[in-house]
């Protein structure tokens, strides 16, 4: 079955991957809710997805914010029910070559978007979701959810972490029949993945990433991993013996600029 999608809520759609879903879902018929926190690009994509046809609400909350996201989303979702919410605002952090650890600041701050951010989406839309009996529940986890990397240890632990959650609410949700999707996305050309220095094999747009994930959310898929040969490899890495894979991974090089964001 192929869902269409009328309502739906984008965090992090000021930019990237958000802006580019933004975009791809606003048509005639379309009502989007769209999260960001930069008021001049966030009215650029709400102009730009009205033009399109789309009705849109937009407005500058913060993700880390538990109670105004659960007042804003609640007050959104009672006016006009939800059909899908993509938890997808993010930050990046990490280290450069010679650094062994993370400022504890800035591993706080990327908890508290990362990975409390899309707790803060997604938690005031279960309730009401589970009782209309349907609905989808996105969230953007990283192929980097799936093996620690040591350039970029709590940006892992964010995305493993909702990794953990969209597998661990799923099967509950869904026999109310509430969809739950994890995106496992690899390299897409945004401001994020700009900032960091490696090589970036199977690297996408993020016009042609939301193009994917807008088809795969409408088939319903649970898991939506892309490029599929870097998903492939991430899972095979698991099943290497520890020290193998660290020999192979400080083989790779990559520098991840510090978070400027604090909690
Ligand atoms: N690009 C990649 O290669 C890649 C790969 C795997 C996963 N991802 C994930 O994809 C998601 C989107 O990333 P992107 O690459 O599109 O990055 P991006 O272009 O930097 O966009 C990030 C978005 O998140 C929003 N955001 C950040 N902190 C926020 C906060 N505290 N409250 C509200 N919104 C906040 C930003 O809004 P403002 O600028 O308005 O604050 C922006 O709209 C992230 O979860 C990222 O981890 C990206």
């Amino acid at each position: 079955m192929t869902r269409q999608h009328r309502s739906i809520l984008v965090t992090g759609a000021t930019s990237g991957i958000g802006r580019s879903l933004a975009l791809a879902y606003a048509a005639p018929g379309v009502r989007l809710a769209l999260l960001g926190r930069d008021r001049a690009r966030l009215d650029e994509v709400a102009a730009r997805a009205r033009a399109a046809g789309a009705e849109v609400e937009a407005a500058t909350v913060d993700v880390r914010d538990r109670l105004a996201m659960a007042a804003w989303i609640g007050q959104a979702d009672a006016a006009q029910p939800f059909d899908l919410a993509i938890a997808n605002a993010g930050i990046t952090t990490g280290l450069g070559p010679d650094d062994l650890a993370e400022e504890p600041e800035a591993v706080r701050a990327i908890l508290a978007t990362n990975l409390v951010g899309v707790l803060n989406t997604v938690e005031p839309l279960v309730a009401p979701m589970c009782a209309r009996g349907e609905g989808q529940l996105a969230m953007v986890g990283s192929i980097a959810g799936l093996h620690g990397l040591p350039y970029s240890p709590a940006y892992c632990i964010t995305k493993a972490g909702v990794h953990a959650y969209a597998e661990s609410i799923r099967a509950r949700l869904e026999r109310r029949g509430v969809l739950v999707s994890l995106i496992v996305a690899g390299y897409v050309k945004t401001p994020l993945n700009d900032s960091i220095t490696a090589m970036k094999p199977g690297e996408i747009t993020g016009d042609q990433a939301a193009a994917l994930i807008k088809r795969r959310l409408a088939k319903g898929h649970a898991t939506i991993a892309f490029p599929y040969p870097l998903y492939a490899l991430a899972r095979l890495g698991r099943l290497l013996p520890a020290r193998l894979y660290d020999r192979i991974m400080l083989g790779v090089t990559a520098s991840v600029p510090r978070t400027r964001e604090r909690v």
